[in-house]
């Protein structure tokens, strides 16, 4: 959602090592790119994702869940924080915490997640060995729109990956990840040029955006 020349802010939500983070970070970095991190959060105060945002000078904060009550607490803090940053998109990028309901709806449909598996097969942890034991030829990344379940939102785009014979659990997590890097930059592109329509569990893209109107026109 961004209009004229305005980048779009992003809030990440990370909780480790942070690679879809760097990813993100080196795509805004791209003359050009609609949209800028202008915050990222964690709920792990070592996470790598703190360093990599403040190695570029992205206000990095981390928010510790035992200062709040409750999941609900939490996530309102969260939500105030990224308001705060002036955030139009929560990207999460290996968060390890379900929102609530109440976050949920402050950013309706403007949460994006990136998923290590063709959903809906696989949803949840450790989706990479999930792929192996059931013995699929074919595996992926997903990124979809967050909604209140587990990696049940509308999809905005997907890529495959062969598996191998030999595959372990860290080479198809790595083929995967490849493919996590280069799609959620994209996805991203395509919500802050206005060109994701979201219809039900299906989303749209548009070929032209319309600069200034809602992304989505369905709520979440
Ligand atoms: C990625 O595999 C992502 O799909 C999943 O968590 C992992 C995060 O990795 N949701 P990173 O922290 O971005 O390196």
């Amino acid at each position: 959602m961004t209009s004229g020349t305005t980048p779009l802010g992003l809030g990440v939500l990370a909780s480790g090592r942070g690679s879809n983070l760097q990813a993100i970070l080196e795509a805004c970095a791209r003359p050009g790119f609609p949209a800028r991190v202008v915050a990222v959060v964690s709920d792990r105060e070592r996470a790598q994702a703190l360093d990599r945002a403040r190695a570029t000078g992205v206000p990095a904060r981390f928010v510790n869940p035992k200062d709040f009550p409750d999941r609900e607490a939490y996530d309102l803090a969260l939500v105030r924080e990224l308001q705060a940053r002036g955030v139009g998109l929560v990207c999460l990028a290996g968060f390890m915490r379900i929102l609530t309901s109440g976050f949920v709806r402050a950013y309706a449909g403007r949460i994006l997640n990136v998923h290590p598996s063709l959903l809906p097969a696989f949803p949840g942890l450790a989706a990479q060995r999930q792929a192996l034991e059931y013995g699929v030829k074919v595996a992926g990344a997903t990124v979809h729109f967050v909604d209140e379940g587990v990696d049940t939102g509308p999809v905005v785009l997907q890529s495959s990956v062969p598996v191998h014979p030999d595959d372990t659990e860290e080479s198809l997590s790595a083929r995967i990840l490849a493919e996590e890097h280069r799609l959620y930059p994209d996805a991203i592109r395509l919500f802050a040029e206005g060109k994701l329509v979201i219809a039900g569990r299906r989303v749209v893209v548009r070929a032209a955006g319309r600069p200034g109107a809602a992304a989505s026109e369905a709520s979440l």
